[in-house]
Parts: structure tokens; C-alpha cells; sequence
């Protein structure tokens, strides 16, 4: 029984709803019987007050500008921490031992390889076609190759499948980035990490040897931590969703990956650097900044505002340090990281961005780094697919492993016509 309860009031009649603790956080209204005894349902488009399940595997304080997988800080873990340690943790609950994360990556590392009869998949697409769109489409097509894991009742099923989706992942990327530009796939190396593996499918040539620039590679691996999960949101919980039903992983991720594309999820990477060029000089940007308080224009800064985050996202901090190591690896000076800081200077220093509390997301930065290292705007959602597909397969366990979870189906506000009688063609 709760200790707390909440009242509500109607008719005449008052019904008490349990009032549930989380570990930290908003506790939440437990409304489950509410539609059963009051014949009512709750109103809350886009989810902005609704709890959809219960985690433990991440938490954000939006006021505070805290996220924490397992307990963990981001900053410590982007500092300290590697992609496939995050992995381990996101996955299992706890760090690992030397021991466990040994193995863990060994059997990463053992499951890079796509099924050979992939590579005729790729060759029936366009070459000019979207990162995205092959990324949507191979990764739903896994189920048809790796039915021997799909068994989402078995636990050593869901392991498998979630190895794999781990594994191929960088493959997949990589080769959606080789197919674009006409050059040939690259195999995976073991030898390798599995962020160096990544940049050397991506970047190698057969015709010679590719040399990952460590320092690079720690960038990459630390980009791959930051997007590694974000608790409910809109790709997450399209997994979520997409697996309630009993839909094998392979499908539930894809279903994610389509999520991610859209513009004001994890396509604001690409829409965050297009903006950027387009506003090209810092003495350009009032004139943006003004587009983007016109409610009449619907311009917005890319890579700014987020709905949990009403103070600076932390993983935009470790992203705007994380430019610099990148620019001296490289030898490189992107101007538009000046201006991108020059921006964020006017932007946080403008009456309605304070007021509406908009601050710098993940992607402000990501795409300056992205672009540094070479990939072209287009990968940039691929890539964020690439590392959040660790925090998906972690939910989707989660979600399956619940006694508690249904299938997910929300109820609605109806405001079409009531029943009415069909009217002949000959008689409209
Ligand atoms: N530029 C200008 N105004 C903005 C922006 C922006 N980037 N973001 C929000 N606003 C305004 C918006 O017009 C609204 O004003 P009003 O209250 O006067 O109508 C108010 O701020 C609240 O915005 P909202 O759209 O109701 O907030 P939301 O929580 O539904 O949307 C968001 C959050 C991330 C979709 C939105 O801030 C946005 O479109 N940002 C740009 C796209 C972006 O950077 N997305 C990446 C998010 S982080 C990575 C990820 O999770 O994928």
C-alpha cells in the first residue's frame, strides 16, 4: 500500500489513486484503475506528464542538467568510462570487472560480421539513398538472417540478438556510408576496438592500410557514450512499444532507428550543422535568432531547447570540449565553431531563450566533431543510431523482462463524427 495518495474529486465522489515512490525524481500518480472506476481517461499528448513504465536504467534531472546511467554520471563516465564499459553497465546494471568486460567485448568483437548475403541487400538501393533509409531497412531485414535468436520468450535468445544488434551496428553504418560513396565494404577487424574498427570500416581503403588516430578514436568512443541511452524518449519508447506487442528485436529496433530520423529527435545533429553553414558568420546570427523567436516563421535553432533539459544538457559540455581535442588531433579549425560559440553566447543571453529555458542540446556541438573527423551531414543520424542502439536493446530487456508489461496501447479524445449511415456513391 502507498504511503501517500492522491484525491480526485468528481460527482459527488472521491477515488484515491497510490502515490509512487521512484528512487529519485517526480513521484507519480498511479492511475491504472482510473478509466475502471471512473469510465474517464487521461488527456496528455506528446506524454509531457505521463510516466510510461518503470526504469532503472537511466535518470535525468532536466531542471539540473543531470543524467545518470545506472547511478553513473555522464561526465564521469564520458571522462573516465569506455563505449563497450557503458555498454556492460547499461546492459547488466553494474561496472565490470576486469574479467566480465574482457569477455564482454570479446563476444562484441565476435559478432561484427554481417551475413554475407547482406552485401546483395545493399546493392538494391540507390546510391544517393539516405544513411537512414538503408540503416531502417538492413537492420529490419537482421530478423530474416538471424532467425535462430528471435525467440524473444527465451533470455538466451534476447541476449544473442542483443550481442548482435550491438555488434553489427558499426557495420552496418559503415557500409551505408561505402554504398553512398562507391567504394568497397570493408570487413570488420577483431583486432581492433570497436570504436577504431568502426572509423576503419568507415574511413579504409583495401588499397592501403588504415591508421586509427588514437586520439580521434577516444573522441568517437566518448560521442558513442554520450548518445549511448536517454530514458523515454521518443526512439526509445517507440522500441518499447514496438516490443510490447511481442515484435522480435531486430523489428523493434528498426522501428527506433525510424523514430530517430525525424529532424527534432536525432536528426537535429544534421539540421544543427546545415543551420550553422547557413548562418555562416557570426555577424549573420541576430538575423537568425530573430527567425527564431517569430512565431510566424517556422524557423528554430537546431541543437537547442530540449523537453527534459530546461538548463545546459551535460553532454553538450563534454561535446563543446570534446570540438577542441578533435581540432588539435587533427590539426584542423572549423570557423563555424566560433560561431556556433557565439550563438550560444547570444542566444543565452536573450531574454526569450532565458525565459523559455533553451539551452544547448547534445547535437549544437556533435556535428562540428562529426565533420572534422570526415563524415559528411548525412551520417550523422546513422551514427547516433550506432551508439543509442546499446540504450534500446538495454530497454527493450528491461521492458521484456517485466511481469508487469502489456502491450502498449493508448486510448484517445475522440472528435470525429458519431455513427452516421453510409450513403450510397450515387446519392453524394
Ligand atoms: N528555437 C526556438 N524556439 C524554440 C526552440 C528552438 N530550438 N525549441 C523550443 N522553442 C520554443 C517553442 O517555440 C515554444 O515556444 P512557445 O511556448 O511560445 O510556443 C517553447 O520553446 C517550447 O517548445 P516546445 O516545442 O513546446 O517544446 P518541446 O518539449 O515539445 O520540444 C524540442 C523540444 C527538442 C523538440 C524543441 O526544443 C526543438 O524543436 N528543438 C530543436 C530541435 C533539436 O535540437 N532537437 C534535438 C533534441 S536533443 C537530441 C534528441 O533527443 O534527439
Amino acid at each position: 500500500m502507498a504511503d501517500k495518495l492522491a484525491k480526485l474529486e468528481m460527482d459527488g465522489k472521491t477515488y484515491e489513486y497510490p502515490v509512487l515512490e521512484g528512487s529519485t525524481g517526480p513521484d507519480v500518480i498511479d492511475i491504472r484503475k482510473l478509466y475502471a472506476q471512473t469510465g474517464l481517461f487521461t488527456f496528455d499528448p506528446g506524454f509531457t506528464s505521463t510516466a510510461s513504465c518503470e526504469s532503472a536504467l537511466t535518470y535525468i534531472d532536466g531542471d539540473e542538467g543531470v543524467l545518470l546511467h545506472r547511478g553513473y554520471p555522464i561526465g564521469q563516465l564520458a571522462e573516465h568510462s569506455s563505449f563497450m564499459e557503458v555498454s556492460y553497465l547499461l546492459l547488466n546494471g553494474e561496472l565490470p570487472s576486469k574479467q566480465q568486460l574482457d569477455d564482454f567485448t570479446y563476444t562484441i568483437t565476435r559478432h561484427t560480421m554481417l551475413h554475407e548475403q547482406l552485401m546483395t541487400f545493399y546493392r538494391g538501393f540507390r546510391r544517393d539513398a539516405h544513411p537512414m533509409a538503408v540503416m531502417c531497412g538492413v537492420v529490419g531485414a537482421l530478423s530474416a538472417f538471424y532467425h535462430d535468436s528471435t525467440d524473444i520468450s527465451d533470455p538466451e535468445h534476447r541476449k544473442i540478438s542483443s550481442h548482435r544488434l550491438i555488434a553489427k551496428m558499426p557495420t552496418i553504418a559503415a557500409m551505408a556510408y561505402k554504398y553512398s560513396v562507391g567504394q568497397p565494404f570493408i570487413y570488420p577487424d577483431n583486432s581492433l576496438s570497436y570504436t577504431g574498427n568502426f572509423l576503419r570500416m568507415t574511413f579504409g581503403v583495401p588499397a592501403e592500410p588504415y591508421e586509427v588516430i588514437p586520439a580521434v578514436e577516444r573522441a568517437m568512443d566518448r560521442i558513442f557514450i554520450l548518445h549511448a541511452d536517454h530514458e523515454q524518449n521518443a526512439s526509445t519508447s517507440t522500441v518499447r512499444l514496438a516490443g510490447s506487442s511481442g515484435a522480435n528485436p531486430f523489428a523493434c529496433i528498426a522501428a527506433g532507428i525510424a523514430c530517430l530520423w525525424g529532424p527534432a529527435h536525432g536528426g537535429a545533429n544534421e539540421a544543427a550543422l546545415n543551420m550553422l553553414k547557413e548562418i555562416g558568420t557570426p555577424d549573420r546570427i541576430p538575423h537568425y535568432i530573430e527567425r527564431a523567436k517569430d512565431k510566424n516563421d517556422p524557423f528554430r535553432l537546431m541543437g537547442f531547447g530540449h523537453r527534459v533539459y530546461k538548463n545546459y544538457d551535460p553532454r553538450a559540455t563534454v561535446m563543446q570540449k570534446t570540438v577542441r581535442e578533435v581540432f588539435d588531433a587533427l590539426k584542423v579549425n572549423d570557423p563555424l565553431f566560433e560561431t556556433a560559440l557565439r550563438l550560444e553566447e547570444i542566444a543565452l543571453s536573450d531574454p526569450y531563450f532565458i525565459e523559455k529555458k533553451l539551452f544547448p542540446n547534445v547535437d549544437f556541438y556533435s556535428g562540428i566533431i562529426l565533420s572534422a573527423i570526415g563524415f559528411p551531414t548525412t551520417m550523422f543520424t546513422a551514427l547516433f543510431a550506432l551508439a543509442r542502439t546499446v540504450g534500446w536493446v538495454a530497454q527493450w530487456n528491461e521492458m521484456i523482462s517485466d511481469p508487469a508489461q502489456k502491450i502498449g496501447r493508448p486510448r484517445q479524445l475522440y472528435t470525429g463524427p458519431t455513427q452516421r449511415d453510409y450513403v450510397p456513391l450515387s446519392q453524394r
